[in-house]
């Protein structure tokens, strides 16, 4: 353990780290982990959605070219594609475009713009429009409020998901605020997943503002990580039995399924709040890319499909999510200096170190040639209160990349740990 070290030891121990940091230094390296990025070879699993799944045959089941304009809300066997991984009806789903981030933000911005169903006047017409921000949480999300002006709260999280006393007590008083951001399963960057109790909470909510909406982004809900994924309830099943139908919009993609360039997005939510977006989104587009929509359907042909495919991105992805755990209970793990989650799924690592060492760790690591995602980028504002969270994406570098630069995350994790005990 570190902390027992006298001076004299720390400092010693300090000149043979800096000693490890500078050899790796001179190897020039040059490595992004900074985005959860799949690798090539996970891209390379679909392909033949691109080269020949459409096989001249662009009309969809009922009959619609898909060359050419029309059906908004996307074609039936795209909806019949995706609605198992939100868990919805087939009136309770649009398939969009190939970004769920998109269709995020373009809902917020219709909520700022024109209110969301059964609203009483558009968000922006309050005093002030808040948002409840989990965290550490994904930093796009948080970049959403910023940059239209959403005031962000941070909300720490548990072992089980959110605070949720914080969640209850701050919805019920404050009208402000408007929605909260949830990453429900494999959470960017945490890994956990909601327990039972929590999604019941989210729930059963008695917001003060009645336009207040759960903006659940489910965007890892088939990105399972071991033969024991874990399960999450039905967060609209749960808001129906507690009479809050309308307060939760849910979104995935096939992002990380597919591809990230060229996927499918979609929001699930009650009939009426799908029919209320449909009538305002009438206006974005004519209908999202429907020929992208049915090389999915016939690609995939239904969940099952997904299922499969997915246990392909498994093999792939888990071994490189072990090179990241065994080198940090190898390398840091006996000092006493960090914490982390091994996740059962999704895209990333969540690394906590010492107080006061995440933007020194971050700057140590991009000096010897490895990009992290910038530290404070979990939090609202970019601003990490205690500056100890860095998020480690695993899958886009091959496994001697990873290997390599874990060696020097861990050099630069200790380093920076020796150097703020030294500060003591
Ligand atoms: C939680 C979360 N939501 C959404 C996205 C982006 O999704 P999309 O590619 O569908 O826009 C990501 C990508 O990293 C993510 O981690």
């Amino acid at each position: 353990m570190y902390r027992e070290y006298s001076a004299e030891q720390l400092n010693e121990l300090k000149s043979e780290l800096l000693a490890q940091y500078e050899a790796y230094k001179a190897k020039n390296l040059k490595l992004d982990m900074s985005r959860g990025k799949p690798a090539p070879e996970q891209l390379n699993l679909s392909i033949e959605m691109l080269t020949h799944c459409l096989d001249g045959d662009y009309k969809s089941e009922n009959g619609i070219d898909c060359r050419n304009y029309g059906v908004l809300d996307g074609i039936p066997e795209a909806k019949e594609l995706m609605r198992p991984l939100l868990g919805v009806a087939e009136d309770e789903i649009i398939v969009g475009g190939n970004s769920s981030l998109q269709l995020m933000y373009d809902t917020i911005a219709r909520a700022m713009l024109l209110g969301v169903y059964g609203g009483e006047k558009p968000w922006c017409k309050s005093n002030k429009v808040k948002f409840l921000c989990p965290a550490p949480g994904y930093d796009r999300h948080f970049a959403i409020c910023e940059s239209i002006g959403i005031e962000m709260i941070t909300v720490p999280y548990l072992e089980d998901g959110p605070d949720m006393d914080m969640v209850e007590k701050l919805v019920a008083e404050d009208d402000e605020i408007k929605g909260i951001w949830c990453v429900p399963m494999y959470s960017n960057p945490t890994g956990i997943s909601y327990s039972d109790t929590v999604v019941k909470r989210f729930a059963n909510l008695k917001p003060k503002a009645k336009d207040f909406r759960i903006f659940w982004d489910n965007a890892y809900c088939v990105h399972h990580l071991t033969d024991t994924p874990d399960k999450i309830l039905n967060i609209l099943e749960e808001c129906k039995k507690a009479g809050n139908p309308h307060m939760v919009l849910m979104f995935t993609s096939t992002s990380k399924i597919s591809f990230p360039g060229g996927g499918l997005a979609c929001i699930g939510a009650s009939a009426e709040n799908i029919k209320f977006i449909d009538s305002q989104m009438t206006y974005q587009t004519i209908g999202y890319d429907k020929l992208n929509q049915l090389r999915h359907a016939k690609f995939f042909k239904n969940f099952d499909g997904i299922t499969a495919h997915m246990l392909k991105h498994k093999e792939i992805i888990a071994p490189k999510f072990n090179i990241v755990l065994d080198m940090l209970n190898k390398e840091i793990a006996p000092h006493g200096i960090a914490k982390w989650h091994n996740p059962n799924g999704g895209y990333f690592v969540s690394f906590t170190g010492m107080d006061g060492t995440a933007k020194r760790i971050v700057a140590l690591c991009k000096e010897a040639g490895v990009v992290l995602t910038g530290a404070g980028a979990t939090y609202p504002y970019g601003k990490d209160p205690h500056d100890s969270n860095i998020r480690i994406a695993p899958t886009f570098p091959t496994c001697d990349e990873l290997q390599t630069a874990m060696e020097i995350f861990c050099v630069s994790a200790k380093l920076a740990s020796v150097e703020k005990l030294l500060e003591k």
